[in-house]
C-alpha cells in the first residue's frame, strides 16, 4: 500500500477563505501561512487540457458562460477568477495543471489533486493528469490523489500501482473495508456533517487515513480527533 501522509491540515482549493479557489496565488497564500498541503481540483478542458477548476461551468468563478467539456485552452487562459476580490487578485488565471505543478514544487508543500468527473472523460482525465506528473517528475511522496468517482481511481491505481490514493464519499460507504482493499486506497476523505467518531475509528484501527471535507470552525470536529481523525480538508486553515 501506498503511503504518503498528508498532514493535519489541507488548504481546500488552495484555502479559498483567503485567495481565489484554486489558483496559485491561493497556493502561494497557502505556503505563507505555514500549511504544508493543499487540496485543488481537476478538470479536463474539452479540448484535452487539464486544469485547475471546481465547477463544470465558468460562470460562478469567471462570471461568463460555458461549459467545461466544450471549452478550449486558448479561451480559458483569458479567464479571471479574480474579479470578485478586489484589486489584490485581479487578473487571477486558471492554471494548467504543468503550471500548478511546477508552482507546488517551487513551494515545497504537498498536493491532494482531486480529479473531477463532469461527463464520461474518465480515461482520458487520467492520462492527462499521469502525463503531467511525468512531465514535472512530481514526487510521489508529494502527492495524494483522491475523487468520488471509483472509476477514475481505478485508472490511476492500474497504471501506477505506488500513488497514495484515497476515495472521497459523504458518509463513509458501507463497504468500505472492500472498496479499500480492491482500489489499495490510503483512506477516505469524507463530508464532516455525514461522520462521526464511530466511523472514523474503523476506519483508523482498520490502519485507514480518515479525512473530512470542508469543516470551517474546530468545534464541529472536535469530537473526531480522539477516534483517530487524521486531519482537515478546510477553507481556513486559521480556524484549527
Ligand atoms: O476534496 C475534498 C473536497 O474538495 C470535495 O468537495 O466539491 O469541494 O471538491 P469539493
Ligand atoms: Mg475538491
Amino acid at each position: 500500500m501506498a503511503s504518503a501522509l498528508p498532514e493535519r491540515i489541507i488548504a481546500h482549493r488552495g484555502g479559498a477563505r483567503y485567495a481565489p479557489e484554486n489558483s496559485l496565488a491561493a497556493f502561494r497564500m497557502a505556503a505563507g501561512q505555514g500549511v504544508g498541503w493543499v487540496e485543488t481540483d481537476v478538470s479536463l478542458l474539452g479540448d484535452g487540457t487539464p486544469v485547475l477548476f471546481h465547477d463544470a461551468d465558468f460562470q460562478r468563478l469567471a462570471g461568463v458562460a460555458g461549459q467545461v467539456r466544450s471549452a478550449n485552452w486558448e479561451t480559458v487562459r483569458q479567464l479571471d477568477i479574480g474579479g470578485g476580490w478586489g484589486d489584490g487578485f485581479r487578473n487571477t488565471p486558471i492554471p494548467h495543471l504543468d503550471a500548478a505543478l511546477t508552482e507546488i514544487t517551487r513551494l515545497g508543500i504537498g498536493l491532494n489533486l482531486e480529479l473531477k468527473v463532469h461527463f464520461d472523460e474518465q480515461a482520458a482525465l487520467v492520462e492527462a493528469v499521469l502525463g503531467a506528473l511525468d512531465r514535472q517528475a512530481f514526487n510521489p511522496a508529494h502527492l495524494l490523489i483522491s475523487s468520488f468517482d471509483p472509476e477514475s481511481l481505478r485508472r490511476i491505481r492500474d497504471r501506477r500501482p505506488a500513488l497514495a490514493l484515497s476515495y472521497l464519499c459523504q458518509g463513509i460507504p458501507h463497504d468500505w473495508r472492500g472498496i479499500a482493499e480492491r482500489l489499495d486506497l490510503v483512506g477516505f476523505n469524507a463530508d464532516y456533517r455525514h461522520v462521526d467518531p464511530a466511523s472514523i475509528g474503523r476506519l483508523a484501527d482498520a490502519g485507514l487515513q480518515a479525512y473530512v471535507y470542508t469543516p470551517n470552525r474546530a468545534d464541529v470536529v472536535a469530537p473526531l480527533w480522539p477516534a483517530g481523525l487524521a486531519g482537515v480538508i478546510t477553507d481556513d486553515v486559521y480556524a484549527f
